[in-house]
């Protein structure tokens, strides 16, 4: 069973450290561990160009259009059994770094896309998508901040594994880390995540989130966005709606369970999704040979040119 740990952290920083702490435990629990720098690699970012959305309908398989090690690094990722991502909390949410690790993971790497791709090639005679993008996968989030603005860090963390469909094993972060390494209580916790991550992958048909239950009985997720001057919220992570009610002392949210089938973590969610884009796309596919689309598009790019980028000029 292999442990693979990503750090978004400065070299040998705190999120180094504390990757290490967990994959040191994983290792002594029977895992197999590596880990990964991610600023080692050289990871660009998602241009928005669809080619790998285009390349999974059309049949051609996981294609990007940006040259770089993403491709490796999802690789590694789709080979372990479990993937821990410690993260440095910037501006109450996830780094930069993470956030382009989760536009790769995007359309092109999302388990509705991949299992309809995987079909279509089969029906075509080829031979479907190599079978580790299909498999189950345990994932673990830690955020390290340096005091304790953070409050969308889980949120932002548990998107990355949305699009691959993995399981959440644990989510949480430390506040006032800049000294995690003095921190014993943090190391524990630390220690007792890459003990779970272990634990699930080596089970992972039956493996569960193991963090504090959330306010959203679905995801575990505790960010909501209120719809102004209502009481009608959605769930940021999983996109179900509904209420916030009070319910043993503490907020519970409450929805329809009909409803379930499509929030966005689920297959059914990403199928309806892609149903909707689908419909989306088919309806806009002309748009370009339209008169008065082309007379607009024309009028507005003639407003201003961008200014060019003085490294380019
Ligand atoms: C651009 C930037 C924004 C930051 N924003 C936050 C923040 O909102 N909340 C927080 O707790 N720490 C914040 N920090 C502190 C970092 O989380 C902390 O420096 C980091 O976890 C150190 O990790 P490292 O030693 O692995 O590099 C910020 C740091 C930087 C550089």
């Amino acid at each position: 069973m292999k442990i693979l740990g990503l750090s978004c952290g400065t070299r040998n920083g705190n999120n180094d450290t504390m990757c290490r702490v967990a994959l040191e435990a994983a290792r002594d629990a029977g895992a197999e561990i590596e880990f990964i720098h991610v600023f080692d690699w050289d990871i660009r970012y998602c241009t928005g160009c669809v080619a790998c959305s285009r390349g999974l309908v059309m049949g051609k398989g996981m294609v990007c259009t940006q040259k770089d090690d993403f491709a490796a690094l999802f690789d590694k990722m789709a080979e372990a059994d479990g993937v821990l991502i410690v993260d440095p909390i910037y501006e109450s949410g996830g780094s930069g770094l993470f956030h382009v690790l989760c536009d790769r993971m995007g359309p092109g790497h999302d388990m509705g896309m991949l299992l309809m791709a995987d079909g279509m090639l089969k029906e075509q005679g080829k031979p479907g998508l190599d079978p580790k993008y299909l498999k189950k996968k345990a994932i673990s989030f830690v955020g390290i901040g340096g005091s304790d603005w953070a409050c969308r860090v889980e949120t932002d963390h548990a998107m990355l594994a949305m699009s691959p469909a993995w399981k959440v094993i644990n989510n949480e972060y430390f506040s006032w880390s800049k000294d995690v390494i003095m921190q014993d209580d943090k190391i524990e916790r630390m220690k007792e995540i890459g003990r779970n991550l272990c634990k699930a992958a080596a089970d992972i048909e039956n493996a569960a989130w193991m963090g504090k239950p959330g306010a959203c009985p679905h995801c575990q997720g505790n960010n909501f966005y209120i719809f102004p001057g209502t009481t009608h919220c959605v769930c940021e992570l999983c996109g179900l709606e509904g209420t916030l009610e009070i319910v043993d002392g503490a907020f519970r949210f409450k929805f329809d369970p009909a409803d379930e089938h499509k929030a966005h973590d689920t297959i059914s969610g990403k199928k309806l999704h892609g149903e909707d884009i689908f419909r989306n796309e088919g309806r806009l596919m002309n748009l370009n040979k339209d008169e008065e689309f082309k007379r607009r598009k024309k009028y507005y790019t003639q407003i201003c040119a961008p200014t060019q980028a003085p490294s380019k000029s």
